[in-house]
């Protein structure tokens, strides 16, 4: 028999570009993207990461000039992170709470330069740390109330140097409500708060460690981040979280933790980040480097994944090629 009656052909809905545009139903868009760039100290500086091709740590002039193209590309939210040097690094991480330090002050010029652009900051100790820990180290554990204090002060700097989103990335238990009450206090009413809300203890963090050298001196980072095996957990931060004042939630990774990212859009009325990160970037730019799978294909598949999923934005390396690709 050549011809059945089915009633139902799903492959209907498939006939043609015109249909398949009409049924589809996640979008991706730039609006979604938020970029991850990493500043140095000084200026003409652009040294790249050896471990995510294309990405490369900036001095401040030189992100400028990279901000202004994805501007033009209608990208408009960026996360800065630092890299810096050994020398100034302590275990108070004070290098992040000093004044008018690089990190701050690029913050302040790109404002200054592109006021309609959300700017969003990382929080934690690492970057600044002697101990390469998002905590403050006694005796070889992470003092977590002690850590508090520091977060909010951060914060506070970063807020007043115009980050619009204050971006804790150390999982310290209470760290979302110490920093709202710190901002608070200050008059920073409209900071944001993008919680790294289940951030895992994965070893796909490796080549960004790379890039800002911020891999702990000693152990892992296990009493903080979470267990990559569990996911029911990730709903008791996220209502911790929602509680003390965020105003979105992330996961971190994206692409190991979809079910996450699915479980947390359902439980929360908050917008879902997902961090899609560095050795996510890195497998997929190796592959493609080998000539191993199609990246022009791959790349958005990725990133689509991760909004079908629940997120409402993603931050990825990924977000400046890719709004170059549907321009
Ligand atoms: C640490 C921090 C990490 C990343 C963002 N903030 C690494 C870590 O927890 O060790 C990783 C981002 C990436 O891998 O792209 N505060």
């Amino acid at each position: 028999m050549s011809s059945y009656q089915l009633p139902q052909r799903p492959r209907r809905n498939r006939k043609s570009v015109a249909i398949r545009d009409m049924v589809r139903e996640t979008t991706l868009g730039v609006q979604h993207l938020i970029y991850p760039l990493f500043l140095v100290d000084g200026s003409n500086k652009k040294n790249p990461i050896l471990s995510m091709p294309g990405i490369d740590r900036m001095s401040q002039d030189i992100m400028i000039q990279e901000i202004e193209s994805c501007v033009e590309l209608g990208l408009n939210t960026f996360v800065l992170f630092p890299a810096v040097e050994d020398s100034l690094k302590d275990r108070s991480a004070s290098y992040g709470l000093k004044e008018n330090n690089f990190y701050l002050t690029a913050a302040k010029e790109i404002k200054k330069r592109f006021p309609e652009i959300v700017l969003m900051s990382d929080v934690a100790m690492d970057p600044y740390s002697s101990d390469g820990h998002d905590g403050w180290v006694e005796n070889g554990q992470i003092n977590n109330d002690k850590t508090l204090d520091i977060l909010s002060k951060m914060a506070v700097v970063q807020a007043a140097a115009g980050f619009d989103i204050i971006g804790p990335s150390d999982m310290m238990d209470g760290r979302v409500g110490a920093i709202r009450t710190a901002l608070d206090k200050e008059g920073f009413h409209d900071a944001s708060i993008m919680s790294y809300c289940a951030k895992y203890a994965s070893a796909y963090y490796g080549p960004f460690r790379d890039a800002l050298d911020s891999a702990p001196k000693f152990g892992d980072k296990k009493t903080y981040q979470m267990d990559p095996a569990n996911a029911t957990e990730a709903l008791r931060e996220a209502s911790l979280d929602e509680a003390e004042g965020a105003d979105f939630l992330m996961v971190k990774p994206a692409l190991c933790y979809l079910d996450v990212i699915h479980r947390l859009h359902q439980a929360t009325p908050l917008p879902i980040a997902a961090y899609n990160v560095s050795g996510e970037y890195a497998m997929l730019k190796a592959a493609a480097a080998q000539g191993w799978i199609q990246y022009d294909k791959a790349m958005p598949e990725m990133l689509l994944s991760i909004r079908r999923a629940g997120a409402t934005a993603i931050l990825t390396y990924f977000a400046k090629e890719y709004a170059a690709s549907i321009r």
